[in-house]
């Protein structure tokens, strides 16, 4: 495999990955999550779950990722010895698919966001206005041009396409966003959603624990990419040297304050406005902020940053989306990259543009189904790395440095005996509210 594409340097490798991380998931789905459990007792649990269960878990898919030194098929095929192997990264496969397809129609509401925040189109009725573009026509129309731009990047490989995009965009990202955390602070009526967001309230979390975890495990592995192969196939194009307990500690550390960052300016600035931010769940975060923004002087600009923002963390995720199955059609099937780009973005224009249409859909596609396909493909990993590889998956973890070897142990008990037992526990809330 001495032509396949790799990451110039592991410093590329951890913007890309981060890139890839931070996404809606952190800007738009956690600081409603967030705001709709209860602020600080959600914040909490959270960030135990990150430490807990999605940094082994984020581990076990880099560890199945350098090792098999291949995309998910024909990787898990090898690591496992047996057909089921290709089934589950073919299933990957599927499931990077699935959610690219909601993912890139929610993509294209920000591209609009973005080109019509500076004149302020939706400044009037925000309610109005989102529910006039969010399903139907236009929303096919910016959903093309969002995976045109996916696309273009993929097309250009891991090291010219990827790696050089993630390392402009993802300090963007971080760059823009702090200066909106800092502007947010100067805002009068903020103070009240810093306490929300911030104060811990012993009694909430000790009166909704149980309805507080599964929300905040699904966000904790949604926000790190878990269980789609799609950190599997970033980490293939790694080398020995890279450390890999290293680079998920820097690369969940980072994916976590890129979203309590984000929550720092949405929280306190609906809060502001005497918006509640619980109410009405994903598409409300659009309308509440356009009502903020509305009534905030230099709304426009601070609008357009937000957008523009938003939309580049939106890029990045996209295009480790589409990287999975673009390298399976390269790697397994030998299709030249920039025409298995092309194929498969024609598939996702046509299944993204049924879900723009029909919004039903897209909330069971965007909620449950992708829940429940990445909580089934974690499990099968967990699974992998904790059962069946074992000694491989300890030297995996160890090369590159000495560094985290006290950490290996536990990492391995984690994951194989913790992470299953927690992620079928997720799973089986998923399919209790699916058969509720
Ligand atoms: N982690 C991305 C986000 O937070 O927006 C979403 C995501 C990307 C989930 C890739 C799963 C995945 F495989």
């Amino acid at each position: 495999m001495s032509d396949r594409d790799s990451w110039i340097s592991n410093l590329g490798f951890v913007l890309a990955a981060v890139g890839g991380a931070a996404g809606l998931g952190n800007i738009w789905r956690f600081p409603w999550l967030t705001a709709g459990n209860g602020g600080s007792a959600f914040l909490i649990v959270y960030l135990l779950v990150v430490v807990g269960i999605g940094v082994p878990g984020l581990l076990a898919e880099f560890v199945l990722g350098r090792c098999g030194r291949q995309t998910p098929t024909a990787a898990l095929r090898s690591l496992t010895g047996s057909r089921w192997g290709s089934w589950l990264g073919a299933f990957n496969v599927l499931t990077t698919l699935v959610i690219l397809s909601f993912y890139s129609v929610v993509g294209g509401w920000i591209l609009r966001y973005t080109l019509v925040s500076p004149v302020g189109t939706y400044f009037g009725q925000p309610q109005q206005y989102f529910g006039a573009m969010s399903f139907g026509l236009e929303a096919v129309a910016f959903h093309l041009l969002f995976l045109g731009i996916v696309a273009a990047i993929v097309f250009f490989g891991i090291s010219n396409g990827i790696e050089r995009v993630s390392k402009v965009m993802l300090p963007g990202v971080v760059i823009i966003l702090l200066g909106l955390a800092v502007w947010t602070a100067t805002q009068p009526g903020t103070a009240a959603g810093y306490a929300f967001y911030l104060s811990f309230d012993a009694e909430y979390l000790a009166a909704n624990f149980l309805s507080v975890i599964g929300p905040a495990a699904g966000q904790a592995l949604f926000t790190l990419s878990l269980g789609a192969g799609v950190m599997l196939t970033y980490a293939s194009y790694l080398d020995d040297n890279a450390s890999l307990p290293r680079d998920t500690l820097v690369i969940a550390v980072s994916n976590t304050f890129i979203g309590v960052l984000a929550g720092l300016v949405v929280i306190p600035l609906l809060f502001s406005q005497g918006v509640d931010p619980g109410q009405g769940g994903p598409g409300a975060l659009f309308v509440a902020l356009a009502t903020a923004f509305a009534t905030l002087p230099g709304g426009e600009l601070v609008a357009t940053a937000f957008f523009v923002t938003v939309l580049m963390a939106a890029v990045t995720s996209g295009i480790s989306l589409l990287e999975t199955p673009v390298a399976t059609l390269v790697d397994s099937f030998g299709v030249p990259r920039r025409r298995a780009t092309v194929l498969v973005s024609v598939l996702l224009a046509a299944t993204g543009s049924g879900l723009a249409l029909t919004s039903s859909v897209f909330q069971f596609v965007s909620g449950t189904l992708a829940d429940l396909m990445l909580t089934v493909g974690l499990f099968a990993f967990t699974v992998i790395v904790g059962w069946l590889l074992r000694g491989d998956a300890l030297a995996e973890f160890r090369a590159g440095t000495a560094r985290f070897e006290w950490l290996a142990k536990p990492w391995l008990l984690t994951v194989s005996w913790v992470l299953p037992v927690v992620v079928l526990f997720l799973l089986t809330n998923t399919l209790a509210s699916l058969a509720g």
